[in-house]
């Protein structure tokens, strides 16, 4: 059996290694790997091939960046080829990003078979591209494939049929599991000088965040106290970078002494950044689940969450963007050592395996 697997953005790659070893493993699947390009600096993308142990693409459709429609419209072009070429029995697409509804789009259009994994996440927010993505990717695909309950529940609302969906756990804490030894080795906190437990760990890509000077001068007002208690660490992601360049911003930025800026790391840095952080502020969905498995408090820069089992395990802290309530929650995260933090059902590191076994049977 043939599979295409779609891997486009930085949070694809993660959830990619364990699904194409598995299926490897399995020795009755031939996984084939196609990257859209959605990202392509070395720091975005080649990095997490090496450290996750991916194998290099079968195919790179180099599309690169552009307006969403310019962006989907060329990841469909260039992908259709593709799978009329390879004739794969099914197309697998992970997560939320433009690539993912795009060969989406193409396979079932062909005929082909579509498997989706992190299936049924909502965020109920139709202002967020990747609520869009979601919502749309989930309903034309055939097998559906959950990390948690409320994504169950949100595709039977939506009336996707019981024998379509299967909630698996998380390949995203496959990688982890399977990685966190390995991050140890990092030397990242030597190199940045910083010791466990005593720095904060900011990551911000959300357009609704970084695309508004507002927004993100009302979150730095926040970071601003933060750091003076404690140092906190910001690996800016390319998007955030651009849009601050030159600004008032930036200027904001580099008053703060213990502010202290990052290139984007690679995944084993990051994993070992986060592992030792006394708390960590984001805007990405990825991190809420790997803080609830590392047993670090995170508090989300965001109005809500696609991923609610991260609320109920009690690490994370919904906090909004405005510059009192992200104090607040910060305040009552440090003031608060001994939260009890649950681990969700399933996210054991074996999800991908699950995911194999299904598509056996299915397909
Ligand atoms: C994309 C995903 C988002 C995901 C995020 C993780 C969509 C709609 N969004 O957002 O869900 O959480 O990736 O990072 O798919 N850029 C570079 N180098 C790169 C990639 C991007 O410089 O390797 C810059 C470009 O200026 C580009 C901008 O970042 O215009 C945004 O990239 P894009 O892929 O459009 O969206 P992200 O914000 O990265």
């Amino acid at each position: 059996m043939k599979i295409i697997n779609v891997v486009g953005a930085r949070p694809n790659f993660m959830k990619i290694a364990p699904l194409m070893a598995a299926q490897k493993e399995s020795g009755r699947i031939e996984p084939i790997l196609v990257h859209t390009g959605q990202h392509y600096d070395e720091r975005m993308s080649d990095l997490f091939f090496r450290q996750l142990g991916i194998p290099e693409p079968d195919v790179n459709l180099g599309v690169g960046s552009a307006s969403h429609a310019v962006q989907t419209a060329e990841i469909m072009k260039a992908f259709e080829p593709v799978v009329l070429e390879r004739k794969p029995d099914a197309v697998l697409v992970v997560g939320d990003v433009n690539s993912t509804i795009a060969c989406g789009l193409v396979a079932v259009k062909l005929g082909v078979k579509l498997i989706h994994v992190e299936a049924g996440l909502r965020s109920f927010d139709r202002s967020m591209p990747e609520e869009i993505n979601r919502i749309l990717t989930d309903a034309i695909s055939d097998l559906l494939f959950c990390t948690e309950k409320s994504g169950v529940e949100n595709l039977r609302r939506e009336g996707i049929p019981d024998d379509k969906i299967f909630l698996v756990g998380n390949v995203m804490i496959d990688s982890l599991m399977a990685n966190k030894e390995k991050a140890e080795k990092s030397r990242i906190l030597d190199e940045l000088n910083i010791k466990p437990n005593s720095y904060a760990v900011l990551t911000l890509h959300r357009p609704s965040n970084v695309d508004n000077p507002v927004v993100f001068g009302r979150i730095l007002d926040a970071i601003e106290v933060i750091q003076s208690d404690m140092p906190v660490i910001f690996p800016i992601h390319p998007r955030t970078q651009k849009n601050i360049a030159g600004s008032e911003l930036a200027r904001k930025i580099d008053s703060m002494r213990s502010l202290r800026l990052t290139e984007p790391l690679g995944y084993l840095d990051f994993l070992k950044l986060m592992s030792n952080a006394r708390l960590v502020l984001t805007d990405s969905g990825g991190i809420q689940e790997e803080t609830t498995i590392l047993k670090v408090p995170c508090i989300t820069l965001r109005e809500n969450t696609e991923r609610p089992i991260t609320v109920e395990a009690g690490s994370n802290i919904l906090a909004g963007t405005t510059t009192d309530k992200i104090i607040a929650a910060y305040r009552k995260t440090i003031g608060n050592s001994n939260r009890e933090i649950k681990t969700p059902p399933l996210w054991d590191g074996h999800a991908a395996e699950r995911i194999v076994k299904v598509l056996l049977e299915k397909l």
